[in-house]
């Protein structure tokens, strides 16, 4: 049997289950560089305050790099009865260097330990999603420098509704993804803060240097309250939002990407790459990722439900069922990561059947919209313009004709403000063109996104 690092106040070991059940070194075994690092600082600063002899400090900083060479050796093996991340830790430290390993430990509980490796971890994560999301962002921005001119039906209800750019619509989504990039941002500033030396939960008699480890862990600033550092979750929960938000956005493109990909639509083929085939039917081409993108949404919303229900009932100050931010954060953090690259890789590599787009608004009512703004424009009140249409348009429907094939003569017959412009007027091409209203479809106006987009990401 293992002795525990917590042994002495008991006279018997742990029952077998429990250890296990207890036991969270099976799912947090990344945290370990990120335990070692906090380690690291812990002893620097013992070392520094005279709290330990510097001798010893750097006897345990030694003894710390030769884990970490062990760890990136893969020569760690974690055990159960270590219970977690920080006592594997120790067990190899003491391993390496005698009973003096024991001193790391003065004035640090693993309350605040382990709340030093999360806020750690995730602000390794929330960088490599701002990389991830910025290359997302890039990858739909190039796509829509080629996309601007591509006039293609616009949906409410999924009904063809008007005639946009394509170009306009993938912008729509550098905006969201752009909100996505800012809140995981700000999400960094709750997690750059150092919650080492709260110990336990009430500071220590220890005459520690709390803006030491916060320098050398390169946090912005510590905790003010030890209680509230070893306590809280909230910098997990606002990453848990974000993920969410973020997963909510890739499904709708997804789903988009879906129906286009469908033989109804046939605007967008996507890359061998980005598809799979099916065991029985020879001449299936299935859009799985955005499949699965879209279905794992539900288990980053889940995580997200999970953690807040774990926090809801918890009293001050540190309670074990705060182990449980783990697993969820862990899997969301690899199941967004992926989900950003697998859709800019999809983006880049798909191709878009302007043709077929442009063909599916000939075919349409959505220039009707066009017809009564003309009619308004010349004067008529914009509600009976509508009404006119309207009934043009049933009209239209029974004969099987669309508004462009409607005579002139028929035209004048329904109102004497209709006049051979019509004719241009109810062309996409030009109701994309004119829709030059700020934030707009027009040609010009997606041009203009995306020339403040390019702005935008040479910025970071
Ligand atoms: N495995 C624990 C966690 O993840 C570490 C902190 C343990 N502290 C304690 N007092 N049992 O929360």
């Amino acid at each position: 049997m293992v002795e525990k690092l917590w042994g002495g106040r008991f006279e018997q070991g742990l029952d077998q289950q429990t250890e296990e059940y207890g036991a969270s070194i099976k799912f947090e075994q990344r945290l370990a560089p990120f335990d070692l690092q906090g380690s690291l600082a812990h002893v620097k600063m013992l070392g520094e305050t005279g709290i330990i002899s510097q001798d010893e400090a750097k006897q345990i900083a030694q003894g710390l790099e030769l884990v970490e060479q062990k760890l990136i050796a893969g020569e760690i093996e974690f055990k159960i009865e270590n219970e977690d991340i920080h006592m594997n830790m120790e067990s190899y430290l003491t391993q390496a260097i005698g009973p003096v390993a024991g001193k790391l430990h003065t004035a640090r509980s693993r309350n605040d330990q382990v709340a030093t490796d999360m806020h750690l971890y995730l602000k390794a994560v929330l960088n490599q999603m701002l990389s991830a999301l910025t290359k997302l962002r890039e990858t739909i921005v190039n796509l829509a420098v080629n996309q601007v001119d591509t006039v293609m039906p616009g949906y409410t209800h999924l009904q063809h509704a008007q005639p946009i750019s394509f170009g306009q619509h993938l912008m729509a989504y550098y905006q969201m993804f752009t909100r996505d990039f800012e809140r995981f941002e700000f999400n960094i500033k709750h997690t750059n803060m150092n919650p080492l030396g709260a110990a336990a939960l009430a500071g220590t008699t220890f005459p520690i240097d709390r803006k030491l480890t916060t320098r050398l862990l390169d946090f912005e600033k510590p905790y003010a309250n030890s209680m509230d550092a070893v306590s809280d979750r909230d910098f997990i929960l606002e990453f848990l939002s974000n993920a969410s938000v973020l997963m909510m956005h890739l499904s709708r493109l997804c789903e988009e990407i879906l129906l286009w990909c469908s033989h109804e639509f046939q605007f967008v083929t996507l890359s061998d790459a980005y598809s799979t085939g099916s065991s029985i039917m020879p001449q299936k081409k299935n859009p799985d990722l955005a499949e699965l993108i879209r279905g794992k949404t539900g288990r980053v919303y889940g995580n997200l439900v999970g953690l807040l229900t774990v926090m809801k009932g918890l009293p001050l100050a540190y309670n074990k069922d705060l182990q449980e931010d783990k697993e969820g954060m862990f899997d969301s953090a690899d199941t967004i990561l992926t989900a950003v690259e697998i859709m800019s890789g999809m983006l880049s590599t798909m191709t878009v059947n302007k043709s077929v787009m442009e063909t599916s608004t000939q075919k349409d009512f959505s220039n009707a919209t066009e017809l009564a703004d003309y009619l308004a424009k010349k004067g008529l009140p914009f509600r009976q313009a509508h009404e006119i249409v309207g009934k043009l348009v049933l009209d239209c429907t029974k004969k099987g004709i669309y508004l462009q094939d409607v005579s002139l003569e028929d035209y004048q017959k329904l109102s004497v403000l209709i006049e051979k412009d019509i004719y241009t007027v109810l062309q996409s091409e030009v109701a994309v063109a004119r829709r030059t209203s700020l934030g707009g479809t027009s040609f010009d106006s997606v041009l203009a996104q995306i020339a403040a987009a390019k702005d935008e990401l040479k910025k970071h």
